[in-house]
């Protein structure tokens, strides 16, 4: 079976959600309520892809384009490419954000979908991006690295642990 990354899309919808109520038993993701996903999950769809377009973004959001890991049929994963960085994406947040299923991890599915973001990176126009992960996110870490990342420094982020940051060229 093929394993590809594919726009957000209703045929992927029973994975989805499956996924999104594992990322909420370990409290992530909460601000995308099941339930509303659920009711309307062709609305839910259309939001995600209209990200790419800056539509549906909290105040100072720049635009991301989101992609979902599907292996066989079912979404495993998904990753988000942000067009442009803030102030705060290049100390914090980065380019690049991605999440595998909990159920899904410590399979390769998280080099995977690292792998073939930095692919549709390049089909964007980067030549380089910046990724960033917790200090304490081996796993995040392994990948970034396993990818090509090159580790340039880690700064505080108050409250939480600091964010190591890490460039990769994508020529
Ligand atoms: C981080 C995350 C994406 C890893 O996904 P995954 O599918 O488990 O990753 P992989 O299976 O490709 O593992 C990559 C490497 O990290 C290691 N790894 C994965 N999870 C790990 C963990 N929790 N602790 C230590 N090492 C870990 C794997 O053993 C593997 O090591 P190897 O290269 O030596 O074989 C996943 O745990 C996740 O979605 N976490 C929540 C969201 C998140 O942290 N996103 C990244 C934000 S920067």
């Amino acid at each position: 079976m093929s394993i590809y990354l594919a726009l957000p899309d209703a045929r992927y919808k029973d994975s989805y959600l499956a996924g999104l109520r594992e990322y909420h038993e370990e409290g992530r993701y909460l601000q995308d309520s099941v339930e509303e996903a659920e009711k309307d999950f062709s609305a839910y769809v259309e939001k995600e892809k209209g990200k790419a377009h800056g539509e549906n973004l909290p105040a100072g959001f720049v635009p991301e384009t989101r992609y979902w890991l599907i292996d066989g049929n079912e979404c495993v994963g998904e990753i988000g490419i942000r067009h442009t960085l803030t102030e705060h994406l290049l100390k914090i947040g980065g380019h690049i954000g991605y999440s595998i299923r909990p159920s899904k991890r410590k399979q390769g599915y998280g080099k995977l979908i690292l792998r073939l973001g930095l692919e549709k990176a390049k089909e964007m126009g980067f030549e380089k991006v910046l990724l960033t992960c917790d200090v304490t996110n081996e796993g995040s870490r392994k990948i970034i690295e396993g990818n090509g990342g090159v580790f340039e420094n880690a700064i505080p982020n108050p409250g939480q642990p600091d964010k190591a940051r890490f460039w990769i060229d994508v020529v």
